[in-house]
């Protein structure tokens, strides 16, 4: 919305847009309203940036140092998309509290929701304190979009998560890819962007754990048809490789080139990335690790379980994403 203007002044303007939020979509429970929320950053393991144009030198702290206005927007935006989709994933998930199996599955619901809550809320925090006004005024907007109106940025995001092998499907596909994506930033160039993502990294490895063990036990107890477990499959996968974005994607290119977004193997990778391909790689390690972990492991789900085979799982129009 150009030309808008914020209505928050300083981070703690934001928190009071963020408990607006939280009381309006219906996620409040004490649980929740008593969640103290933190920005979190951990370590980087090199403070030198890793690839692109600007290998070698020292990685930037602030917006100052980034050396163009369009390296600083592709940043922004890069913030901006990464955040929607943590919010959007609490209004999904909005529904399930009632009908949760069990008490385990309705804490660890709650958990996965107070902390993709803390994965948006740190991304604001990095609008709010490194982007001026502009970073204000999406930070707010983040908060103004809903999933359920469809207006979430990208399409995966606005699929309501109405039942439990939905949440179970989602939270081990959809979140294994929130996984790639943030290692991917945790290469960034833009320090306080790679900081953020150890915590996350490590929320995120619990939402995987989640969805995987459901989906055993899902299996394990036998009342699902097998052809009703393939829909889901075939709903969350397609939806997960979409989210690597377009191939030959012009925005990957240059994320690449100023450092701002790594691969996900970038600091083992020792060949030359192939910049027209970047989406198609990391959809490619992606749908290696799942069938690695989930149909391989000897506590997952295992394939004689399931319908598909290895080349079953259609890929949708890959269509506007990242
Ligand atoms: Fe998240
Ligand atoms: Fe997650």
């Amino acid at each position: 919305m150009p030309g808008k203007v914020a209505k928050i002044g300083s981070f703690s303007d934001w928190v009071g847009l963020f408990d607006d939020w939280r009381k309006e979509i219906g996620v409040n429970q004490d649980d929740v309203s008593s969640f103290h929320f933190d920005t979190l950053y951990g370590a980087v393991e090199t403070g030198d940036i890793q690839f692109g144009s600007y290998k070698g030198r020292t990685k930037w702290e602030n917006l100052r140092q980034v050396p163009t206005q369009q390296m600083r927007d592709a940043l922004m935006n890069m913030i901006v998309y990464q955040g929607d989709t943590e919010f959007a994933s609490v209004e999904q998930q909005r529904n399930l509290f009632e009908s949760a199996p069990s008490d385990w599955d309705r804490r660890a619901l709650t958990r996965v929701m107070i902390e993709e809550m803390r994965h948006g809320w740190q991304m604001c925090a990095l609008l709010i304190d490194f982007f001026g006004s502009s970073g204000k005024v999406e930070a707010q907007k983040m908060l103004e979009r809903r999933a359920f109106e469809n207006k979430r940025l990208l399409g995966t995001f606005n699929v309501d998560i109405d039942n439990w092998l939905d949440f179970f499907t989602y939270t081990d596909f959809v979140d294994r890819d929130g996984k790639f994506q943030l290692q991917m930033l945790k290469y960034s160039s833009f320090a306080p962007l790679g900081r953020s993502t150890s915590y996350m990294l490590r929320e995120e490895a619990f939402h995987m754990g989640t969805g995987n063990d459901g989906l055993r036990r899902v299996v394990e107890a036998g009342v699902i048809p097998r052809w009703l477990m393939q829909k889901y499959l075939n709903k969350w996968i397609s939806s997960s490789y979409d989210l690597f974005g377009t191939d030959h994607s012009s925005s990957a290119h240059w994320a690449y080139v100023w450092g701002i977004k790594g691969r996900y193997d970038e600091p083992q990778n020792q060949e030359t990335a192939d910049l027209d391909d970047l989406n198609d790689y990391n959809r490619h390690l992606y749908s290696e690790t799942w069938r690695e972990e989930v149909l391989y492991s000897p506590h997952a789900v295992q394939p004689e379980h399931w319908t598909m085979g290895r080349e079953e799982v259609p890929l949708r129009n890959r269509g506007a994403t990242r």
